[in-house]
């Protein structure tokens, strides 16, 4: 086959690092990552130092991605234990508001009933609530959203209890989307161990069961997202390593391997990274946009020439076939070989606003 065009991809779930991560990944290497990846659109999370809870937060963070950007960029705002109205009033400029439910990396970890109701009571009815919920934080949430009348989108679904649990709460009826990574996809708690501390990340990696139940409910599944969570080398080899693995410039040749493999198809591969990610966060589509890719280009994942800071991947050694050539934004060459535009040629992305 010649080369193969695909529509950019989406990425619900990355961490760009910046503010106050930037020996980790800045918004720059990060989004070169992304475009070396095939990516042209993140939506970067709010646990970051300080974590995005506000107006003047946010508004440092959209300064930062106007100036540093390569790809473009949309932000969660997270929950604080204080910030309902605050977060409900930023709505419109945010992809989504993000509550940790769980014990995960960054100080954003939800504790309190109070106002995790006022979250739900007040975040706009018509704008995602995504969540880390893990095990029972993942019902917790599903019964809450359908209590309050929330959308819930649940963040990298990693186990065979979950995503049974997801698609009872969809056959109810329930406003519920959900992601998988492409590390949960394919690497288990074997892989983890053969890892060490480069293959520990929130959640998890599971059993051979759990891996092997999200392809079996890959209808179920809406989006993958690569939870990119970039962390030094020398943090992961430290005394407390924290959890999280890069995973942009992994995801589009893993999952081309995988249509090579017959496990998926490329019209699904589409919808999982373009067409559902812009739907669910309501995001205007990317104009004159497309990733050529040569489809039958075998080469072995490793850490030499990422683009990502962190420079490690846990997929090193593994074959794939499929490789980035080309990428077009704005109907620009944003990569070929190397990043052909300047920081600040990325957008920040808000919701289109729809009138009923
Ligand atoms: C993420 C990070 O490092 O920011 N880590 C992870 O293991 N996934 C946080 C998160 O997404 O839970
Ligand atoms: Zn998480
Ligand atoms: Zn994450
Ligand atoms: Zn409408």
């Amino acid at each position: 086959m010649g080369t193969l065009k695909l529509p950019g991809l989406i990425d619900a779930h990355v961490h760009l690092r910046e503010p106050g991560g930037e020996h980790k990944e800045d918004i720059t290497s990060g989004s070169a990552a992304a475009l070396a990846g095939g990516v042209v659109l993140v939506l970067d999370m709010p646990n970051t130092y300080p974590p995005i809870v506000d107006a003047g937060t946010l508004a440092l963070k959209r300064r930062l991605a106007e100036e540093k950007a390569v790809c473009d960029i949309g932000f969660f705002v997270g929950a604080t234990e204080t910030n309902p109205a605050e977060a409900a009033g930023l709505a419109w400029q945010a992809a989504g508001l993000k509550i940790y439910l769980d014990q995960t990396y960054g100080p954003l970890r939800m504790h309190n009933l109070a106002a995790l109701l006022a979250h739900f009571c007040t975040w706009p009815a018509d704008r995602p609530i995504a969540v880390h919920a893990e095990g029972l934080s993942a019902a917790m949430a599903i019964g809450l959203a359908r209590i309050y009348g929330r959308r819930l989108h649940l963040c990298h679904v990693s186990r065979a209890n979950e995503i049974a649990l997801i698609r009872a709460a969809k056959e109810s009826g329930a406003a519920v989307t959900c992601e998988v990574t492409p590390h949960h996809l394919l690497l288990t708690e074997a892989d983890a161990e053969r890892l060490g501390p480069y293959g520990g990340m929130k959640p998890p990696l599971a059993a051979e069961a759990d891996r092997a139940a999200l392809w079996a409910n890959l209808d179920v599944v809406d989006c993958i997202a690569t939870d990119h969570a970039p962390h030094t080398r020398a943090e992961k080899e430290g005394a407390t390593p924290p959890p999280g693995v890069p995973g942009l410039e992994t995801m589009l040749p893993l999952l081309l391997t995988a249509v090579a493999d017959r496990r998926l198809t490329l019209e699904r591969l589409v919808q999982l990274t373009h067409y559902a990610p812009l739907r669910i966060f309501g995001l205007p589509e990317p104009a004159e946009c497309w990733v050529e890719v040569d489809p039958d280009a075998r080469h072995t994942l490793g850490s030499a020439g990422l683009l990502t800071r962190c420079g490690w991947t846990p997929f090193e050694g593994m074959p794939v076939v499929g490789k980035v050539r080309r990428v077009v934004l704005r109907g620009q060459t944003v990569f070929e070989g190397q990043v052909r535009v300047q920081p600040g040629f990325g957008r920040v992305v808000v919701p289109a606003r729809h009138e009923g």
